[in-house]
């Protein structure tokens, strides 16, 4: 009897209501009965659950692990199941994929993509390499797996400051794609020599200074975190320096370090600069604070097409595959490889 044979009943029928449209499948809802199906399935699939923490709600609940990045990649590479499902979007799968080509790595929806990994493309970075052919690459994991084969060492935000110091000083480094997580690390370390890319997330570059700012000062006794991909993380330095918040209650963190920073945290009230996602975690870490969005809007409709239909269908099909031709794969090993063994990722683990 294969696994198919035994989708009887329920999950089938519920398959039969899915729908597909702009943003994604719809038609199931995230409940307990879709809930006990899903772990049904992966069961039979032999299958671990992956969740970034800007999932919804329903996916991250459902899930066998729930962290950010760097936590996830290291998982995925450790992983004693045969098949992994990653609910994230197709840069984090494909990261799963390099690091174990193996494994059968399923995506629920793979039109789940990445603004900020689409600003930077394989032919732009070997240009660009060609301008500085000693310089150490660095790319952001929001790249495709043909960017990381021309990388040197891949980071994530929660370990970026750590890959650069660990490049001799010496060295020109060029860092792609993120401006903002760019200009973070140059701050951090110090660095001249550290070329930065003009990539950006049009999630959060879209919460700007201003809202920040104005929030601040009406909640005077708050905690703010901040994530480095932000273009308002310039601001909350800006603020704390002026004086207008206190330095100690600006933290700029990866979405790990936020929950790590949650749990530790004496605040009544925290608010946050990220994607939305983010807290439904920090809620559950740290349930007694109070965590408004600085901009409720923020949310990052590639995330949010990990919908209860499409992880139903994921597991009914067991599609979306994800696939990286081997060279490619192999060259981008190399580069994931250092990112995972350098720093500690927050929270997830
Ligand atoms: P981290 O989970 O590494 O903080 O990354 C956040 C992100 O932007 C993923 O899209
Ligand atoms: Fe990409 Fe931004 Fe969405 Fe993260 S939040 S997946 S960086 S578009």
């Amino acid at each position: 009897m294969t696994v198919l044979d035994r989708m009887d009943g329920w999950a089938t029928r519920l398959a039969a209501q899915i729908s597909d449209g702009p943003d994604g499948y719809s038609g199931v809802a995230g409940d307990q009965q879709w809930a006990d199906e899903i772990r049904r399935l992966l069961d039979l699939r032999g299958a671990t659950l992956l969740a970034h923490n800007y999932q919804l709600p329903a996916i991250q609940d459902v899930a066998d692990h729930v962290g950010d990045s760097l936590a996830l990649s290291r998982i995925a590479a450790e992983a004693p199941e045969d098949t992994i499902i990653f609910a994230g979007v197709h840069f984090m799968a494909e990261t799963a994929k390099i690091l174990s080509p193996e494994k059968t790595v399923l995506i629920p929806d793979q039109r789940a993509g990445c603004s900020l990994a689409d600003s930077i493309t394989a032919d732009e970075l070997r240009e660009w390499k060609s301008e500085f052919p000693d310089a150490v690459v660095v790319s952001y994991v929001n790249t495709t797996a043909a960017v990381k084969a021309l990388t040197d060492i891949c980071c994530t935000s929660s370990n970026a400051v750590e890959v650069v110091a660990s490049i001799p000083e010496d060295r020109e480094v060029l860092f792609c794609p993120d401006q903002f997580l760019g200009a973070h690390v140059k701050r951090e370390t110090g660095r001249k020599n550290l070329h930065i890319c003009a990539g950006e997330c049009h999630v959060h570059a879209g919460i700007n200074g201003d809202e920040l700012a104005a929030q601040a000062r009406s909640h005077p006794d708050a905690e703010l975190f901040v994530h480095p991909e932000c273009g308002c993380a310039t601001s909350a330095l800006y603020l704390a320096g002026e004086g207008s918040f206190p330095e100690d209650r600006v933290k700029i963190l990866s979405t790990g370090g936020m929950l790590d920073a949650a749990r530790e945290s004496n605040a009544r009230q925290v608010l946050v600069a990220t994607e939305i996602g983010m807290l439904h975690q920090l809620r559950r870490a740290a349930p007694e604070i109070d965590f408004q969005a600085v901009n409720d809007r923020a949310s990052c409709k590639y995330m949010k097409m990990i919908t209860p239909a499409a992880l139903l269908r994921c597991l009914v099909e067991e599609a979306d595959e994800v696939h990286v031709d081997l060279e490619t794969a192999a060259l981008a090993q190399r580069s994931v490889q250092r990112m995972i063994e350098i720093g500690q990722p927050g929270g997830g683990e």
